[in-house]
């Protein structure tokens, strides 16, 4: 029946006639599939009427996650679009967020069947793969308790709490200089260009026991054209959810899946040199305690979830990846805010001045008294929301939420971004206003109101490097506000358009920075 359309569509050839129909075929069958039928007590999910084919692809736009912000002003906190024939849940509002990942953890867990997903880590990725709960939690686990084992081990250098600090302290020194540097040669420098190396290097150190000169062109490579993976990984990418976009020729994909290889096997060298020099008796890093794990867990025969060696020191790739990127973006948008807010930067400097001084790094000990800058940091998370979903989740069986059904393996995104400008949750909120978090005398901060900020998702997922991230972001930002002051270029306006992607960086940008009258070069 379908082919006998095929003589009227003109100039189209026989083998995109064919294309065009197993499309069609396609996308009837897995519409068919995913419109599950509405247990009884139970609703339909609201959300608006998909096109055929595409589904509502043109409705998210540029910016899906102002755009879905509007749809949930019109359907609630529990909707459904359709990207292509794919059916995506999006869940926003704190309440409903928290009540899916928190109270219904377990159901809404899972991670979805992603094209791009596959590419990630060979397909092996901790936080992008569609790993079994069983075999996810127990790299979870590892993951978790080999970062914080390495982050907050004591420090052989008594001038440190833990080689965290150590590393950032360190990193920091580096960084100045380098920047101190590139000022003299060139009068600007890029604002993420030379963060991102000095953060990649703190993770490096604990991962793979190693930092990299600002320099060196293959890890340049590799951290410099992060906006690449994210452009193709953020939710709502159509070759994710429209099978036949993958058939024509994307230079977006291609680059993807090159950054991919080179990152692979980038990380793949220094695990095989790792194996070479392996010593039992003396662990120095990351990749050590996982290959160490795999030793010992060969003499476990108890052992009830099996995984393969590669599965486990695999883990390393997605520490570094998450690690870096991250929380560069962070400090990137900090120092565009520094420099959008001059005063917000004075304040920033002097309570540095005032609380810890000029002639001594602040350390991690120091944060408590240093809430102006804490202040600064969570507004920084909640404004910029660089993090504008989470990574998609899917429900791992037949569920509902707020009354409505949501069947099993149905893709979620969680929209993070609405939660941080909710006008319910937050007076004017989209002003940069750091004294929100602070009680009445500015002496501390409100930890309630700062728990209402969603930067690392919440729940079974939550985020395993937010320690980590929280007190790095801290570290380099007291080091630099009390070194430096930033600038932005005469006459060039400051672009903090954010683009989108998994995280959300501003457009490339070039600043100034001085060194505080009263700090040593
Ligand atoms: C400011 C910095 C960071 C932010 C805003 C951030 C945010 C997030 C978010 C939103 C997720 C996804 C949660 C979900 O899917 O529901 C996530 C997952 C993850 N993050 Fe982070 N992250 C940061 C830094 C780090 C660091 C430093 C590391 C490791 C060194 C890390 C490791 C991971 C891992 C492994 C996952 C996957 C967890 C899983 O799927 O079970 N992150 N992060």
């Amino acid at each position: 029946m379908a082919l006998m359309i095929l003589p009227f569509i003109g100039s189209v050839s026989v083998s995109e006639g064919l294309l065009a129909v197993t499309t069609v075929c396609l996308a009837y069958l897995i519409l068919k599939f995913f419109h599950a039928d509405v247990p009884q007590g139970l609703r339909r999910l609201p959300g608006p009427r998909p096109l055929p084919i595409i589904g509502n692809l043109l409705e998210l736009g540029s910016k899906p996650y102002e755009s879905l912000t509007a749809m949930s002003r019109r359907y609630g906190d529990v909707f459904q679009i359709q990207i292509g024939a794919r059916p995506v849940v999006v869940l926003s509002g704190g309440e409903t967020v928290r009540r899916a990942l928190i109270k219904q953890g377990d159901e809404f867990s899972g991670r979805p069947d992603l094209h791009s997903f596959k590419y990630i880590n060979n397909g092996k990725s901790l936080a992008f793969s569609t790993d079994q709960a069983g075999v996810w939690r127990t790299r979870r686990k590892l993951a978790y308790s080999a970062l914080r084992s390495f982050a907050t081990l004591q420090s052989k250098n008594p001038e440190y709490a833990c080689v965290l600090e150590e590393h950032v302290c360190k990193e920091g020194e580096y960084l100045l200089k380098q920047l101190n540097a590139v000022m003299e040669a060139e009068g600007s420098f890029d604002s993420y260009r030379y963060v991102v190396v000095s953060v990649a290097n703190v993770i490096c150190g604990i991962c793979f026991g190693r930092r990299y000169d600002h320099d060196d062109q293959e890890l340049l490579s590799l951290v410099t054209v992060s906006h690449e993976f994210n452009e193709v990984v953020g939710s709502g990418n159509p070759a994710d959810f429209i099978p036949a976009l993958r058939l024509l020729p994307s230079t977006k994909m291609k680059l993807f899946k090159s950054l991919n290889d080179r990152f692979n096997s980038f990380i793949q060298r220094i695990v095989t040199d790792h194996y070479a020099t392996y010593d039992k008796d003396n662990i120095r890093d990351i990749t050590d305690s996982l290959i160490d794990h795999c030793e010992d867990r060969k003499l476990d025969e108890n052992s009830n979830v099996q995984l393969s060696d590669e599965k486990i020191v695999g883990i390393v790739n997605d520490l570094f990846g998450a690690g870096f990127d991250t929380v560069s973006t962070a400090l990137s948008w900090s120092l565009m805010y520094m420099v959008a807010y001059p005063e917000i930067q004075e304040r920033l400097h002097q309570e540095m001045k005032d609380k810890v001084g000029l002639d001594r790094t602040p350390l991690l000990a120091d944060k408590a008294n240093l809430p102006f800058l804490e202040a600064f940091i969570l507004e920084m998370f909640r404004h910029s929301s660089f993090l504008p979903f989470t990574i998609p989740h899917c429900a791992t069986k037949d569920t509902s939420l707020n009354g409505y059904f949501i069947p099993k393996d149905v893709c979620v995104f969680i929209n993070q971004w609405q939660i941080n400008h909710d006008p319910e949750l937050w007076k004017d909120p989209f002003s940069f206003n750091p004294d929100r978090f602070l009680s009445a005398d500015g002496a501390e901060v409100n930890k309630s109101e700062g728990e209402k900020v969603m930067v690392f998702g919440l729940g079974k997922r939550r985020c395993i490097g937010e320690f980590i991230a929280r007190n790095e972001v801290y570290l380099f930002l007291a080091f630099l506000v009390q070194k430096l002051q930033f600038h932005s270029m005469p006459g060039v306006p400051l672009d903090m358009s954010p683009q989108y992607g998994l995280t959300m960086k501003h457009k490339p940008c070039r600043l100034r920075a001085t060194m505080r009258s009263g700090v040593e070069k």
